[in-house]
């Protein structure tokens, strides 16, 4: 599996398995097979309330901790609990996490980007993110923290390609983590022209060729997904590669459009959420 270099040095896999709104069925089945097929990297957050099933997919196919890039994200309502990193590991099954996000700028976020900060001086996280703090956000963020986060998780694809946000990123060295890397599954995406058009020429799906963007893009991909045959596609896309007029061409697709709106209203709500974990 190709790797980037962080901002740290540590090596991070270029394509991941994402567990959005996978049941803990069906993200341990997703985890096993696509670790089976090569994958080496795998996103869970404590929002998904599988964390424990990615863990056992992990275990199901007796893989070294050292070959898996886990990655998982702190819900905004854990932000202030002490205990937050010790319970995540301890669901996850594993004594250090690879990358460990702030899932929201909602609650007090601080309070959370400081138990990463924690973490990563105890050895407890590899690497550390933020997810979705874009504009003020890691604006106000960039004045505060004693440690540089790694990875930025956004919504990112060929609609909305982050250009603002990438330019501060930038400054940095911090990659960005493509969440909704295939719009979700929009078939209107998943349809443009231009994708069958280079699909039939790289003999790929449509698909393919988005996730093999993101990446010449620089973007990390974490395509989610309970099919197996997906999962398998989407792990090969690093045997070709698209020109810089094939790049030019889909980068006529922006249109600057998010799938997904957040509102002030909504990170008061996440910081009042409670996930309900899955027992043990
Ligand atoms: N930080 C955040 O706030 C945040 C928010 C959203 C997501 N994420 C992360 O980002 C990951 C990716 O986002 P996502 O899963 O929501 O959306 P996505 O990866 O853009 O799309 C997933 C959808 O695409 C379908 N799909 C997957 N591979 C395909 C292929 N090769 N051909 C056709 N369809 C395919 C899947 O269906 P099948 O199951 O049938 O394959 C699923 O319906 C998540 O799983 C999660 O880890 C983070």
């Amino acid at each position: 599996m190709e790797t980037i270099t962080l901002n740290n040095n540590l090596e991070c896999p270029l394509i991941g398995i994402g567990t959005f709104m996978l049941s803990p069925a069906e993200a341990e089945n997703s985890v096993r097979e696509a670790l089976k097929m090569g994958y080496s990297l795998v996103d869970t957050a404590n929002a998904y309330v599988n964390e424990r099933a990615c863990g056992r997919g992990m275990r199901q196919i007796g893989i070294r901790r050292e070959d898996v890039f886990l990655s998982t994200k702190l819900w905004p309502s854990e932000y202030e609990n002490p205990n937050a990193v010790e319970e995540t590991l301890e669901r996850l099954g594993v004594d250090y996490v690879d990358l460990l996000y702030i899932h929201q700028p909602a609650g007090n976020w601080l309070a959370g980007y400081r138990q990463l900060e924690k973490a990563y001086r105890e050895g407890k996280a590899k690497s550390i993110g933020i997810s979705n703090f874009e504009g003020k956000y890691i604006a106000e963020l960039e004045t505060k923290w004693e440690i540089a986060p790694q990875f930025m998780q956004a919504e990112a694809h060929p609609y909305f390609t982050q250009s603002e946000l990438r330019k501060t990123l930038d400054k940095y060295g911090i990659r960005l983590m493509s969440w909704y890397p295939l719009g979700h599954g929009d078939k209107a995406l998943l349809q443009e022209p231009v994708f069958a058009e280079l699909g039939k020429k790289y003999g790929k799906t449509p698909a393919q060729v988005i996730l093999r963007w993101h990446t010449q893009m620089g973007f990390v991909v974490i395509p989610g997904s309970k099919n197996v045959d997906h999962i398998r596609d989407n792990l090969d896309i690093l045997d070709f590669t698209l020109t810089d007029a094939e790049m030019a061409q889909i980068a006529k697709l922006d249109k600057g459009e998010r799938y997904y709106h957040r509102t002030d209203a909504q990170l008061v709500q996440f910081a009042a959420w409670r996930p309900q974990f899955e027992r043990a």
